[in-house]
């Protein structure tokens, strides 16, 4: 049979594609690709780009200091529009189709824990930035967070509650869709009842709901100080607005969900004085953060949140880990390989259970969001901060030390924020010395693991 031309040219191009060849069986240019995927769309929209931008900044710095063993990183970024089943739809396709040597993403613990088994079942290392919830990491060993997980998150919150704002009574609105969000709730309620207060209701709303007025009703009636509403940003915009309506004059306490500029513009003055608990403030005085926050906002003329700050994190951890691998010349080469050759594809496994390896390994790494010890569950245990919304922004509060313990006590109002230690050498973006260790050794500040045992427990509730 005769092939017409057009279609000869089309296959041999196909087939270099495949082989990764260029024609004369010479290798394709090796680069480092990393998968992202998280909403870039939907309701949680900033979650997704903001990390992006995050990465991105982060790539761009590798990048130009000549990128891993002088390959260049490429980040291929999947869109999930917000939704569980998109999350393991994306990861399929990034590694069915990008071959990433591994995974950054979700934000939201719901879609980790829908995309996690995928990159496990693969081998493909994978690193949350900010999905908060148990759960994500106990999916395997080839996956990783850099932040803080929820039994802290919660305990941070009631004891503001309790303690800092001398809340004695409290109603908790929980996301029944989300995972992070029952589990927080949770935490949130076991710590505070242990505190000696009264949880006076807790109701549910789903995702996507837009009319929370039954379940608020009903709250409000039982007469509590604050509302307790670990969601994410549209949903709590909307809730805050129907309980003014409703009458209800308290404050509302959240979570890391709440961190979005969006939260303010769907809120409006509804919203304006409540508190969440956070990974990062943009009050931080320590140079690292400043230095990140200059860059950043010369890239995207905007203030990066936690979820830029967190994603930023999660990518430079990665890069400092490749970088290790890649010093044996054998790891870099599987870990630049582009092609499909099924014989190679042995020696890049390898390569990435020497990554996961490496990344396991992290240890005192002066990250913006704090320093970061991966621990043996593959978490970091990290301080938290309170921060008050305002019309200007989120407003520093509190930092929380990760104390480890049935941990977080209030830091009795001391001003600065402390839960960022300063960084050896210029930008955070310094790739560290292998293992992920920073250079220098562990940077001064606080102990890795935590603060002094004699932080104060129960510190005496401030005149409101
Ligand atoms: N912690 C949230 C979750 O697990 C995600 C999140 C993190 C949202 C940080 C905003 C900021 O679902």
């Amino acid at each position: 049979m005769r092939l017409p031309a057009v279609l000869l040219l089309g296959a041999s191009l196909f087939f270099a594609a495949c082989t990764g060849g260029s024609g004369g069986g010479a290798e394709a240019p090796k680069e480092v690709v990393i998968g992202q995927y998280g909403s870039l769309t939907g309701s949680s929209a900033t979650f997704g780009i903001s990390t992006k931008n995050g990465i991105e900044l982060a790539t761009d710095e590798i990048n130009a200091k000549g990128g891993i063993s002088g390959m260049p990183l490429r980040m291929v970024v999947e869109d999930d529009q917000g939704k569980p089943e998109e999350a393991a739809t994306a990861v399929n396709k990034l590694i069915s189709r990008d071959r990433p040597v591994a995974l950054l993403g979700e934000v939201s613990s719901s879609r980790s824990l829908a995309a996690a088994p995928i990159a496990q079942k693969n081998g493909v290392p994978m690193i949350s930035p900010s999905s908060t919830s148990v759960k994500v990491t106990q999916q395997g060993d080839y996956i990783f967070r850099v932040c803080f997980i929820d039994p802290f998150q919660g305990t941070v919150a009631a004891k503001f509650a309790y303690n800092s704002k001398g809340i004695r009574k409290i109603a908790i609105l929980k996301d029944v869709k989300n995972d992070y969000s029952v589990g927080l709730a949770q935490f949130f309620n076991e710590t505070f009842v242990k505190l000696g207060g009264t949880v006076t209701g807790d109701e549910a709303y789903s995702e996507g709901d837009n009319d929370f007025k039954a379940q608020l009703t009903k709250l409000i009636a039982g007469q509590p100080e604050a509302l307790f509403v670990p969601g994410y940003y549209t949903e709590v915009g909307l809730i805050a607005k129907q309980a003014r309506q409703l009458g209800f004059t308290g404050p509302l306490i959240g979570g890391d969900g709440w961190d979005s500029d969006e939260l303010v513009k769907i809120g409006e003055d509804a919203i304006i004085g409540s508190y969440f608990t956070n990974h990062y403030s943009v009050d931080d005085p320590t140079p690292a953060v400043q230095n990140f926050i200059r860059n950043y906002e010369a890239k995207y003329q905007s203030k990066p949140d936690g979820l830029a700050a967190l994603g930023y994190d999660a990518a430079v951890i990665l890069y400092a880990a490749l970088n290790d691998v890649a010093k044996d010349p054998a790891m870099a080469a599987a870990l630049g390989d582009r092609s499909s050759d099924p014989a190679k594809e042995e020696a890049k496994k390898a390569a990435r259970s020497r990554l996961r390896q490496a990344l396991a390994q992290t240890k005192n790494f002066p990250g913006v969001t704090g320093v970061i010890t991966i621990d043996a569950d593959r978490n970091a245990n990290k301080a938290a901060v309170v921060v008050e919304v305002t019309k200007a922004g989120p407003k520093f509060v509190e930092s929380v030390p990760a104390d480890g313990g049935p941990a977080g006590s209030p830091n009795d109002g001391a001003p600065p924020p402390t839960n960022q230690a300063p960084v050896a050498g210029e930008a955070a973006g310094a790739v560290p010395a292998p293992g992920g260790v920073a250079p220098g050794g562990p940077p001064p500040g606080p102990p890795p693991g935590g603060p002094p045992p004699g932080a104060p427990g129960v510190a005496p509730p401030p005149a409101k």
